[in-house]
């Protein structure tokens, strides 16, 4: 399968936080920022994939800052590496007010989706990753650790066949 460049499937998505998307307090809630983190990614996926892509997991999520009603929110989705039926995607978001003042990133998230052939539903094979400059090199190269530690969380690897991150647990029985 013909690799492809980062580039090739980069998705920028823009929303504006409206009364609906918010809490009592004027607040985007986490569960409307999270659908947009998914939609966003998504979109990256299954344009890197050519096809139809399912969220298998969403790494952990922290909301370290509040956005605000009526501001702009901009979602950047890339693809970091490809498995074999699987992608890791990471999307950053950033707030601004309407003027595009008081910009600031609010979150950072890894999403991983499995690309689905579309008459069984069965997980397709996936194009390879090119990482063309320092970023994208330094998120493929560290991918691989991020898949182990997930897939060991959600009970689908045994820490003994965890060989990228076996060294964080030396000497720790488990
Ligand atoms: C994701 C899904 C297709 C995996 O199906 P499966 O039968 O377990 O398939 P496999 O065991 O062949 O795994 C396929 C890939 O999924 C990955 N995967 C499965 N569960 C995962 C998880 N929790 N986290 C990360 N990757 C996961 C596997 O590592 C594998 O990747 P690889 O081929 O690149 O190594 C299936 O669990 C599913 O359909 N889940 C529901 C998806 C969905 O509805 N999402 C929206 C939820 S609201």
């Amino acid at each position: 399968m013909k690799a492809k460049k980062v580039s090739e499937s980069n998705t920028v998505m823009t929303e504006m936080v409206m009364p609906n998307d918010t809490n009592p307090m004027g607040n985007l809630m986490g569960g409307n920022l999270l659908r947009w983190m998914d939609i966003a990614c998504g979109i990256c996926a299954g344009k890197h994939c050519e096809a139809h892509v399912v969220t298998a997991s969403v790494d952990q999520v922290s909301f370290q800052r509040p956005i605000r009603v009526g501001e702009v929110v901009t979602l950047e989705a890339s693809v970091t590496r490809a498995f074999n039926t699987s992608v890791e995607i990471i999307v950053e978001v950033f707030a601004c007010d309407i003027k595009g003042h008081n910009a600031r990133r609010c979150n950072t998230a890894y999403y991983t989706f499995v690309a689905l052939d579309g008459e069984n539903g069965s997980p397709v094979p996936v194009p390879p990753v090119t990482p063309l400059n320092e970023i994208e090199q330094q998120r493929y190269d560290t991918a691989p650790r991020r898949r182990e530690l997930r897939l060991m969380l959600s009970g689908r690897m045994k820490p003994e066949d965890a060989h990228e991150i076996k060294s964080l647990f030396a000497g720790v029985s488990v």
